[in-house]
């Protein structure tokens, strides 16, 4: 198998589950935060940094990729890996979340989505076969079947029917997937907020043998509370040797609520996105550094941080770069943003180590929160 889950203990006041990926690129221990690199770059970084700030996976985007410049082109190159320079682990999503949420005029059949490039207009068609093929020729470690993600809020009967093609979809996934060996294809549970509806497609999601299960249809608008819910409802019915990831959900608070839920994996663009307009994530909450009384503020942009950005420039210099449109400052607040959210992984794994990842949430929320601008 292409990916394999080790399970190394669970945490005895949480039941958070501290484990291993192994895959073809490396080993990444788990709860781990993948940053999001949809053009196959994570903006602004370059994959040193990404590595010395400890990152082994990273996520890029099927949909984006088959735009531009085309999976034949990676191809070509030998894959994403030799592509993009990058030797450790990488995620690609299917398509079946972007082409909903980015594309123009789209028709959805039993058969996959029509759609128009939202780059050109030019009217293009992915289909489960398609996702694969494109997945395949990127060559990404795991690989995400074409699913669909149904909005918030969605009629019952939408998010029924839905659910139903999105595990049909899963089957054709699987029969048209050419690279087994190396490449580990996770399935994606549906259904909604619709407690009924999760439970039936984590049986029928998790009923075909997978290396990995996603959890998807969450943070698209819901309440927190309700996805906190919903994934209560999901992760004990998932197996409990293979990896367990929630797509698209990266806030300090849900990557904390997420793993005491049973979750191993996650991703989101927002450290990334936020930090390019200027606002940080520091232990004592968020820091828009763009603002004005930053001005003269020549501390660090978190004393209790060590990453190269706090370890070497000012607030004030931070707002100035960012005020100025200085690509450096974009640079300097990603890289911070991105080590702050790798920092907490590493944290929530050391205190499942020492079954204490209740104490640790209470005392973070208490810090992060406590104290948001
Ligand atoms: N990213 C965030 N949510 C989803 C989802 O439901 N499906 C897919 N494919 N990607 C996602
Ligand atoms: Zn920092």
């Amino acid at each position: 198998m292409a990916v394999r889950y080790e399970l190394i203990k669970t945490c005895r006041q949480s039941g958070a589950r501290l484990g291993r990926l192994h895959t073809p690129h490396g080993t990444v221990d788990t709860p781990v935060f993948m940053p999001v690199g949809t053009l196959a770059t994570v903006k602004t970084m370059s994959p040193e940094e990404l590595k010395e700030m400890g990152s082994g996976i990273i996520l890029a985007n099927t949909y984006h990729l088959f735009l531009r410049p085309g999976h034949e082109v990676v191809r070509e190159a030998g894959g994403l890996h030799s592509f993009m320079n990058w030797d450790r682990a990488i995620l690609t999503d299917s398509g079946g979340f972007q082409v909903f949420s980015l594309s123009d005029l789209r028709k959805i059949t039993e058969e996959g989505v029509s759609f128009r490039s939202h780059l050109s207009g030019e009217p293009l068609f992915l289909s489960p076969e398609k996702s694969m093929e494109v997945q395949n020729a990127l060559g990404a470690d795991i690989i995400m079947a074409f699913d669909e993600c149904p909005p918030y809020p969605a009629e019952r009967d939408y998010v029924k029917a839905s659910t139903e093609r999105t595990y049909r979809w899963l089957k054709r996934c699987v029969k048209a997937h050419g690279r087994k060996e190396d490449q580990a294809l996770f399935g994606i549970i549906q259904g909604g907020m619709h407690r009924d509806l999760r439970e039936e497609s984590a049986r029928q999601i998790t009923s075909v043998d997978l290396p990995g299960y996603a959890i998807g249809g969450l943070s698209v608008g819901e309440p927190k509370e309700m996805m906190y819910e919903a994934l209560e409802w999901t992760t004990p019915l998932m197996p409990e040797d293979k990896p367990r990831y929630l797509m698209g959900v990266g806030s300090p608070d849900a990557l904390v609520e997420g793993v005491i839920r049973g979750v191993d994996m996650f991703d989101c663009v927002l450290p990334t996105r936020i930090a390019r307009n200027g606002t940080t994530m520091t232990s004592q909450g968020r820091v828009v550094v763009r603002n004005a009384k930053y001005a003269r503020d020549f501390s660090p942009l978190d004393p209790e941080c060590d990453c190269y950005t706090c370890r070497n420039y000012s607030r004030a210099y931070l707002r100035h770069l960012i005020k100025s449109d200085e690509t450096f400052g974009l640079r300097l607040t990603t890289y911070h943003n991105l080590y702050f959210l790798l920092k907490l992984k590493e944290q929530v794994r050391r205190a499942i180590k020492e079954d204490r990842l209740l104490d640790f949430r209470d005392r973070f929320f208490e810090q992060y929160y406590g104290s948001t601008e």
